[in-house]
């Protein structure tokens, strides 16, 4: 197959574990015959230095021109944020390649690999029995984020507003999104929202009820968003497909990758209607531990798997490095974030020569 990738990536810790993850593509390519055509853009901070600019034009077309957008990470460090080459850094590059591309539908799948159960936060007794492993979808083009957003004085008071603002047409993207995905999995959605408080929940909850008789074979049940969050941390294992609003699902999904133990686990997928799609890891930068050599690959490598799935329909290929990582926690190889002593942990790259060696 012939393919080309957009490598977008960014600040921090963002460029180290791309490398770890392009040593995987290159391996995938040379053993199943593939041409992955990989096509570099700058973004973020490192793209400002360059340009001005912290999603330049010319990275833009090379996402326009790829099948599928591999992204890094992008921000800097707290004690430099007053620098302008970090102000809206997220925001002019993350939110505007959403807007660009209209990626709709954000996918984290989070799941607490047997081989960690012991990382997590929670009881053995609840993460043990039987297992985390449930999808987030999110909204990803409206709610408060898009909605328009004013800092004005009223009554001689300093006053700000975000209008949070949904239509019909994105919530059903949304819903038959989650529908689907759970009809290939345990056809359970649980569909997130406030509706004891908010019109725009209201909505979503009717629309979701509408769709659902589209999908038989799937069972709905609605779940207010203060619940849910209780819900992940004592009964983590009855999810299936969550599927909620943008706000919600950023937090949401920010928490339940706590479940997992480390943020450096959690790979993610954000879809467009037509199916082009961006992948990045779910965290951030993190320059407090950029340039040491001991971030954790996996959240970008299990980008690229997700990528080999989603863009690529290359399943094969992509359980195959599932594998690898398996094994490589099985026979005790651990990054920093995931090691329980202070000297027992591997770097990145050596990590990753592990995971090679069982590709
Ligand atoms: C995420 C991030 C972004 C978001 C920020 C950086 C704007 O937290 O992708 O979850 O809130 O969507
Ligand atoms: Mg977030």
């Amino acid at each position: 197959m012939k393919r080309s990738i957009a490598i977008l990536s960014g600040d921090g810790i963002g460029p180290e574990v791309m490398d770890q993850t392009i040593r995987i593509i290159k391996k995938i390519e040379e053993k199943f015959g593939h041409q992955f055509h990989l096509q570099y853009g700058d973004v973020g901070g490192v793209a400002y230095d360059k340009f001005e600019k912290h999603l330049p034009e010319m990275t833009h077309q090379i996402c326009e021109y790829s099948d599928a957008i591999l992204f890094g990470s992008v921000g800097g460090p707290l004690t430099e944020s007053h620098l302008k080459k970090w102000q809206d850094c997220e925001k002019n590059s993350i939110l505007v390649l959403r807007k660009k591309f209209q990626f709709s539908t954000n996918m984290r799948p989070i799941k607490v690999f047997r081989e960690l159960n012991a990382i997590s936060p929670l009881k053995e007794s609840i993460v043990g029995a039987n297992g985390i492993d449930f999808i987030i979808l999110r909204e990803l083009l409206g709610d408060v984020y898009t909605g328009e957003h004013k800092t004005y004085i009223e009554n001689n008071l300093r006053t700000a507003t975000d209008l949070s603002l949904y239509n019909e047409k994105q919530i059903k993207i949304l819903a038959h999104h989650s529908f689907k995905v759970a009809q290939k999995r345990k056809s359970k959605v649980t569909s997130v929202d406030k509706a004891n408080a908010l019109d725009t929940s209201k909505l979503w909850r009717t629309i979701m009820n509408e769709v659902s008789n589209q999908y038989p074979d799937v069972f709905l049940e609605h779940m207010l968003v203060d619940n849910c969050a209780y819900q992940f941390m004592i009964n983590p294992s009855q999810f299936d497909v969550i599927v909620t609003a943008n706000l919600f699902g950023d937090i949401l999904s920010d928490a339940a990758a706590g479940l997992t133990g480390s943020l450096g686990l959690i790979p993610s997928a954000s879809f467009n209607e037509q199916g082009f799609a961006l992948y990045e890891p779910s965290g951030g930068s993190a320059p407090n531990i950029a340039g040491k050599n001991i971030a954790n690959p996996i959240a970008q490598i299990l980008s690229f798997v997700l990528l080999l799935k989603h863009s690529f329909e290359l399943y094969e290929e992509a359980i195959l490095i599932e594998k690898a990582i398996h094994q490589t926690l099985k026979n005790g190889f651990r990054t920093q974030d995931i090691c329980f002593s202070d000297n027992n942990y591997v770097s990145s790259s050596k990590f990753t020569d592990i995971i090679l060696s069982f590709i």
